[in-house]
């Protein structure tokens, strides 16, 4: 089986984005193919300093390689440099309809949010396409906001698929359920446009700060409480193993149950799961140019693969 994920380097990563995306991706290495990318083109329909795009870029490859990517088995690279995706997105967009662009949300979402309506952010999903199609992957680990974008790479693939023959292997989302929508502190999807993220390797009294915000409702300690209904909770499950989810699922119900606790629980998990792996990337951060390496190495891995389908697909529409 073969899986693929992107991610953009547009800001600091957070718990959405490791419990959304990182984790399932990972946890898919050991026992499939996987390739794992930056996503710095896409990320240019939003980032606009040229510094800032380099400093996330570096920051992703960072943070992946810290949080167990492990480059001798995933291939991992940065979008640009297999330029070949952009030749694919442009053999996927002649048989992409208007239609299909116009419906998806998150273009919607963007420019309702003030990012400029340019013909890169409305085309995006066909950049898309064409990451997860160059690799024909099968499965792609991604949070619900995405899923819209893997389901529009279907249909594009199936309609390229029946015009020109079959070049595409039709992929899968795949969406874990239980972190499908990792919360923000104000309880709205976290997210790094919304200002409500924890970031995974911030300063820690900044974490800690951050977690404090989280929003509750104005119940006493005394009050019985319900978990599902608790922002907090839901964090602190992330990170908690069933049983001991479970326990404080039933403190919640009995009453005596303070939020402040919870968010003090919260905040030790957090600390003891990501201690060691800001130690592993303070390591890697002194070694820039074995970070180089990895990237270096994942393109030409992935080059080898991507060029075989764009071949494909030059052949199936007479360009070859
Ligand atoms: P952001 O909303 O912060 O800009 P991205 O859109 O760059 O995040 O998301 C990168 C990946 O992380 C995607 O696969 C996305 O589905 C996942 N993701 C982001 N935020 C969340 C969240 N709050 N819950 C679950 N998954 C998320
Ligand atoms: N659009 C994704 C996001 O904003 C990033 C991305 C780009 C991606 N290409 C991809 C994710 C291919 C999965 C597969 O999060």
């Amino acid at each position: 089986m073969r899986v693929l994920s992107g991610i953009q380097p547009s800001g600091k990563l957070h718990l959405g984005n490791y419990f959304g995306m990182m984790k399932p991706a990972l946890a898919l290495q050991e026992r499939s193919e996987a390739f794992l990318f930056i996503a710095d083109y896409h990320a240019l329909t939003s980032v606009s300093d040229p510094g800032i795009l380099r400093q996330a870029t570096r920051d992703v490859a960072l943070d992946f390689l810290a949080c167990g990517l492990n480059p001798e088995k995933t291939v991992f690279y940065r979008q640009s440099d297999v330029p070949e995706v952009l030749e694919l997105t442009w053999l996927l967009s002649i048989v992409t309809p208007m239609g299909l662009l116009e419906r998806c949300h998150s273009y919607k979402d963007k420019v309702a949010r003030g990012i400029p309506a340019s013909h890169g952010l409305f085309t995006y999903p066909v950049l898309m396409a064409a990451d997860i199609l160059a690799v024909q992957s099968d499965v792609v680990p991604v949070g619900q906001d995405q899923k819209q974008h893997v389901e529009v790479t279907r249909d594009i693939a199936i309609k390229f698929n029946q015009k020109f023959g079959e070049v595409f292997k039709i992929p899968e989302p795949a969406i874990h359920q239980s972190v499908a929508v990792v919360p923000g502190v104000d309880g709205q999807k976290m997210s790094k446009s919304y200002n409500n993220t924890i970031e995974l390797f911030g300063a820690p009294a900044e974490t800690k700060k951050a977690i404090m915000r989280i929003v509750t409702d104005s119940k006493t300690v005394a009050d019985k409480k319900d978990p599902d209904q608790c922002n907090v909770f839901a964090l602190y499950k992330l990170f908690a193993t069933e049983a001991e989810a479970g326990a404080m699922a039933g403190r919640y119900r009995a009453g005596g149950l303070g939020y402040g606790e919870v968010k003090k629980a919260l905040w030790e998990r957090m600390q003891a799961h990501f201690e060691p792996l800001r130690k592993e990337r303070e390591a890697l951060q002194q070694e820039p140019g074995r970070v180089d390496r990895i990237l270096r190495q994942g393109a030409a891995r992935a080059r080898d693969e991507i060029q075989k389908t764009l071949k494909a697909a030059r052949r199936a529409v007479g360009l070859e």
